[in-house]
């Protein structure tokens, strides 16, 4: 599907969108079309008691002669209240529901916007960039899908007065969409194509846009003492793999660069702790803070961001067998404290102690940002809804919570402290990898802090947004890329020359 800029004329297209505003004012193309079509805009919005509530839709059968077969009208609400993210939204509605319509050129009249904080440019490009993100589907492993059903739509036309600044803005957003995407696509492939071998082949694309890929194997990990992290794939058949990506974008090539780390399970059965049968197959999510951090660091390559980053990924496969971790057993992190495997189900803080500690001795980075779908009781929490993260940082937890805001991917910041930390005391080593019955989310985090020393550092924990069960405006269920857009807004505002 292309998305393209034009200038505001009358276009011939199939489906033609034009936008009103909370009681019903109408934007300029909207008052076009109405008088052309000698009020029919008007007394549809009348008959159908349509008020311009924003993501409001109503179809109407355009007349003959205007080389447009539908008109659309479009709510957007309170014009003085449109912001980035509402207008993504209505990208993503428009989208949703022509999709598959069965047309197959729209176009939309992105009226500049008089009252609202948001130029004209700025209006047309997030509008194309929620088309982007909503119009995302997985569907190569289907073989015989029925027309009907096949997305239609081949061309949208976003029409503007600012095509150049609205071009410009969107090839960036297009960047970050891009990341979004691959994120998405890694976490819905199965586990049977998504193992640590193929998803390090996978990354290893990233170096098209400037990214230096380098893959450790098992030698190599174990050489450098990283049991913790070994232990959870030594069931597998399939060889544990840390993948670390470089990004080298700023002026300064000294710079201290930021760090990103991520948890990725590419399959999560609990090991010999087996998980119940009802839903497992979502396990193969678990890579999802993983893709996270593949898709932020090819946003920001993508767009030539002015900073210095690293993104380290932990690819392993909690399989029970014969060769598997048992529980009780005592592992040595890299850090060189020991560790009691209460429970093999509790396997991503063990793979990111070790790539927390490594990510820290290696890189000295100004902060790392660790992502993971690591608790079950985050869902409790906090549902879908946000992300849970927890820190040693105020700071970083301000920016990170703005940057949430700005994006729509927001994050809620949970407690942290000695009462918690001393619920994964063990009896037989440094720490145990669970808690007790309560505050599993935050027995998680206090056992990651427990590899990190004086960096600020945030865990977020993205059990509830890596997947959902519904749809929302700029994704279709499933897989949402939750992170990709978080972390390249927090380097946007914060960290680049
Ligand atoms: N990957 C899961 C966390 C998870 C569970 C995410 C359900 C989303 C939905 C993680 O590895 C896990 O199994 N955690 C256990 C920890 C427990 C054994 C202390 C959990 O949350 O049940
Ligand atoms: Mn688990
Ligand atoms: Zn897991």
């Amino acid at each position: 599907m292309n998305i393209n800029f034009i200038k505001n004329t009358l276009p011939t297209c199939d489906a033609h969108m034009v936008f009103v505003y909370t009681d019903r004012q109408l934007s300029a193309t909207a008052e076009k079309i109405d008088k052309i079509c000698e009020g029919l805009v008007s007394r549809a919005m009348e008959v159908g008691h349509f008020e311009g509530k924003s993501g409001q839709i109503i179809d109407l059968v355009a007349p003959a002669g205007l080389h447009i077969n539908r008109v659309l009208v479009v709510g957007l609400g309170d014009e003085a209240e449109l912001d980035e993210v509402g207008v993504q939204r209505i990208g993503g509605k428009i989208i949703a529901r022509l999709m598959s319509s069965g047309d197959e050129t729209i176009s939309i009249a992105a009226d500049t916007p008089k009252k609202a904080n948001i130029s004209g440019a700025e209006f047309a490009a997030h509008l194309a960039y929620g088309i982007r993100l909503r119009r995302f589907r997985f569907d190569k492993y289907f073989t015989r899908e029925a027309d009907s059903k096949k997305p239609s739509v081949t061309g949208v036309s976003i029409m503007t007065s600012a095509v150049i600044n609205a071009e410009k803005l969107f090839a960036e957003l297009d960047r970050i969409a891009d990341g979004v995407l691959f994120a998405r696509d890694l976490v819905t492939e199965p586990g049977n194509v998504i193992y640590p071998e193929s998803y390090a082949e996978k990354i290893k694309e990233l170096s098209d846009l400037g990214i230096d890929v380098e893959v450790l194997t098992e030698d190599e990990m174990e050489e450098l003492g990283m049991e913790a992290l070994l232990g959870v794939g030594q069931g597998s058949a399939c060889e544990s793999h840390m993948v670390i990506m470089h990004w080298n974008g700023s002026e300064n090539e000294d710079e201290q660069p930021v760090a990103f780390v991520g948890k990725g399970v590419t399959f999560d059965t609990g090991g010999i702790s087996l998980k119940p049968g009802a839903g497992m197959e979502d396990m193969k999510f678990d890579m999802g803070g993983s893709a996270a951090v593949v898709g932020a660091m090819m946003a920001l390559a993508g767009r030539n961001a002015r900073v210095n980053a690293v993104g380290v990924v932990a690819l392993v496969e909690n399989m029970p067998s014969s060769t598997a971790q048992r529980p009780g057993d005592v592992v040595t992190s890299m850090s060189g404290q020991t560790i009691e495997v209460i429970n093999t189900d509790a396997e991503g803080r063990l793979v990111l102690a070790d790539a927390l500690w490594y990510t820290q001795d290696r890189f000295k980075p100004k902060f790392i940002i660790d992502l993971a779908t690591l608790t079950g009781a985050m869902l409790v929490a906090l549902a879908h809804e946000y992300a849970g993260i927890f820190s040693n940082n105020d700071e970083l937890c301000q920016n990170l919570t703005k940057a949430g805001k700005e994006v729509d991917e927001p994050v809620w910041r949970m407690p942290m402290g000695k009462v918690y930390d001393k619920m994964i005391d063990s009896k037989i080593a440094d720490m145990k990898n669970v808690g007790g019955k309560y505050a599993g989310s935050i027995t998680a985090a206090q056992f990651l802090q427990r590899f990190v020393n004086d960096v600020p550092w945030v865990h977020i924990d993205i059990a509830g947004t890596a997947w959902k069960t519904e749809s929302s405006d700029v994704a279709d269920r499933g897989a949402t890329g939750y992170g990709v857009r978080l972390l390249d807004q927090l380097v946007r505002n914060n960290y680049e020359d």
